[in-house]
C-alpha cells in the first residue's frame, strides 16, 4: 500500500452532502449535524462525501465554507432503487418496527451494494494515509467493510442515526449477514440507545456467530444531541422573540398552543396524535375556542407510496377535526406542509405551550431536545413518546405510549393544563440534561473513542457464509 501524503485526513460520509443548491452556487445546508461537524472538517483538512441531491448529474468535487465536497452521482434508477427502495422502503421500515411492510426486492439490494461500493471507492481515493473516516447512517452500512478491505491504514467510525432493530425483526432481511459484516468493518460503531446496542450484540451473535463480548469494544451508545449554544443564542435574539409573538398573535392568541413539528413520516405518530386530540375535543376536555394545535409537517420522501398515503391520511384527519370543531374563521388544527427556517422553528418553540412528540419509533428525536433547550426552563410541557430515543435522557417529560389512545389523551390533557409559566422546574431539568451532552460533546466523544487504540474493530471476523459485500465492482443484476 503506497503511503498517501496527499488526500484528506478527516472524511465524513453521509447519503446527502450538507449543501443546498441555489442556481449555480452551493450553500451549507442548515442543520445540527453540519454545524457540529463542519468546524472539525475545516480544521482537519476534511472532506465530505455524499449525494448532491440530483439525478443523472456528475458534479466535480468542489469547496464550500472551507470543506472539500465530493459528490457521488446517482442515476434515476439508483435513486429509485437504492434511495427510495432499499434505504427507505426496506431498511427504514424494518429498523422502525415494521410500521409499514418492507419490500425485500433483490434489484433494490443490488443497487444498494453498487452505490455503497461507489461511496467506498470515493473514500478510498480521497483518504490520506491513516485518515479518520466517519460514516453516517443506514444508507451506507456496507461501506465500512468495503473500505477496510482496501485501506487497512485508516480509522473507520460508523454512526447509525436510526434505531437498530431487534434480532427477531432483522432476521427477516435476506441480506442480514452482509449488512452485519459490512458494519463490523468499522473500528467503532455508534448507536443511539443502550437498547440498540443490546440488539446489535444479539444480531452479531445470531447472524455472524460472534461472541457478544468480542464486540463490546466496537459498539457503544452515543445519543446524538443538539447545538445548545446556537439554539440559545437564537432563542435570546429580539428578532426570534418578535416572531414568536407574531406566531401566537396570528394563531388567535389561544390559551393553549400545542405544537407538532415533524418530517411527514409514518414513524412520527401524527395520526395517533390527531385521533387523541379529536377525542379530547369531542369530550370537551379541550376547548376548541381556546386551544390550537399547530402542526408543521416537513415534506419528505414524496416519491414513496407509504409517504403519499400518510399525507392523505393526515390531511383527511385535520380536515375532519377542523370541520367538526372549527369555524370558517378559526381552525383548531393549523397545518403547514413545508419546512421552516431554523429561526422560525425556534420562534415556534417559544410561542407554544406544549410540544407533542408521539413517535411510534424514533432513533432520537432532536425536536424534543431543541424545544427544552430553546425554552431554557421558562415553562411549558413536553409530551414525549417512550419510543423516541430522547426519552432516555428527557425522563422528566410527560412520557406516553402513542399506541395507547387513553394514555396519550391523559398526557395531552395534563400538558394542556400546565400552560404559561407552569412546570419550569421540569423544563429546566431537561434543558440541563441536554446541555450536559450537547452535539459538540457527542462528536468529541465519538471521535475520541475512534482514535483510542482500545477500539480497533474486530481483528479476526468469522466471515458469513453468504458474503456479498467487499466487492467494489459495480455488477449489474437482473430480477426483483
Ligand atoms: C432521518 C435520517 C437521515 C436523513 C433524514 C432526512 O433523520 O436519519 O439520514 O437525512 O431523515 O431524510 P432524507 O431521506 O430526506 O435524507
Amino acid at each position: 500500500m503506497p503511503r498517501r501524503r496527499d488526500g484528506h485526513s478527516f472524511i465524513l460520509m453521509a447519503n446527502r452532502l450538507p449543501v443546498d443548491r441555489c442556481g449555480d452556487s452551493w450553500h451549507t445546508a442548515p442543520g445540527g449535524l453540519v454545524s457540529a461537524l463542519a468546524p472539525i472538517a475545516k480544521a482537519e483538512s476534511g472532506a465530505w462525501i455524499g449525494w448532491p441531491g440530483t439525478c443523472e448529474e456528475t458534479i466535480e468535487p468542489f469547496g464550500v465554507g472551507g470543506m472539500h465536497l465530493v459528490p457521488i452521482p446517482l442515476s434515476c434508477a439508483e435513486h429509485r432503487q437504492y434511495y427510495e427502495g432499499f434505504s427507505n422502503a426496506v431498511l427504514w421500515p424494518l429498523y422502525h418496527d415494521l410500521i409499514v411492510a418492507p419490500e425485500y426486492r433483490r434489484d433494490w439490494w443490488f443497487a444498494y451494494e453498487a452505490v455503497n461500493a461507489r461511496f467506498a471507492r470515493a473514500a478510498i481515493e480521497t483518504a490520506a494515509y491513516g485518515a479518520t473516516i466517519w460514516i453516517h447512517d443506514y444508507h451506507l452500512q456496507l461501506v465500512p467493510r468495503m473500505i477496510r478491505g482496501q485501506r487497512p491504514d485508516v480509522r473507520i467510525g460508523f454512526f447509525n442515526h436510526i434505531p437498530f432493530p431487534p434480532v427477531e425483526l432483522l432476521a427477516q432481511l435476506p441480506w442480514r449477514e452482509a449488512v452485519m459484516d459490512g458494519l463490523l468493518g468499522a473500528d467503532v460503531i455508534g448507536l443511539q440507545r443502550e437498547s440498540d446496542v443490546t440488539n446489535f450484540r444479539a444480531a452479531s451473535q445470531r447472524f455472524l456467530g460472534i461472541d457478544p463480548d468480542r464486540v463490546s469494544n466496537v459498539i457503544g451508545a452515543y445519543p446524538i444531541s443538539v447545538d445548545v449554544d446556537a439554539i440559545r443564542e437564537a432563542a435570546e435574539s429580539e428578532s426570534v422573540a418578535r416572531l414568536a409573538r407574531q406566531f401566537r398573535h396570528d394563531l388567535g392568541n389561544p390559551e393553549v398552543l400545542m405544537l407538532g413539528i415533524d418530517r411527514l413520516d409514518y414513524t412520527k405518530g401524527i395520526p395517533q396524535r390527531l385521533h387523541a386530540v379529536e377525542e379530547l375535543l369531542d369530550e370537551g376536555a379541550l376547548d376548541p375556542e381556546t386551544t390550537v394545535l399547530a402542526q408543521v409537517a416537513v415534506p419528505s420522501r414524496e416519491g414513496i407510496g407509504a409517504y403519499q398515503d400518510l399525507r392523505d391520511e393526515v390531511e383527511r384527519l385535520i380536515g375532519r377535526v377542523n370541520g367538526r370543531f372549527g369555524t370558517i374563521e378559526r381552525g383548531v388544527v393549523q397545518y403547514a406542509h413545508q419546512s421552516y427556517s431554523f429561526e422560525a422553528t425556534i420562534a415556534l418553540y417559544l410561542a407554544a405551550d406544549v410540544l407533542l412528540v408521539t413517535s411510534l419509533r424514533d432513533g432520537m428525536n432532536l425536536v424534543a431536545k431543541e424545544f427544552v433547550t430553546a425554552r431554557q426552563g421558562s415553562g411549558g410541557a413536553l409530551v414525549l413518546s417512550e419510543f423516541a430515543g430522547a426519552a432516555d435522557e428527557l425522563d422528566r417529560a410527560i412520557i406516553v405510549n402513542p399506541h395507547d389512545t387513553s394514555g396519550l389523551k391523559n398526557g395531552i390533557r395534563q400538558a394542556a393544563s400546565l400552560t404559561g409559566d407552569d412546570a419550569p422546574e421540569q423544563m429546566a431539568a431537561m434543558a440541563a440534561a441536554v446541555k450536559d451532552n450537547d452535539l459538540h460533546q457527542w462528536a468529541r466523544r465519538f471521535l475520541n473513542d475512534l482514535q483510542s487504540p482500545m477500539n480497533s474493530g474486530l481483528p479476526l471476523l468469522k466471515m458469513p457464509t453468504r458474503k456479498t459485500t467487499g466487492n467494489l465492482r459495480e455488477v449489474k443484476h437482473v430480477g426483483r
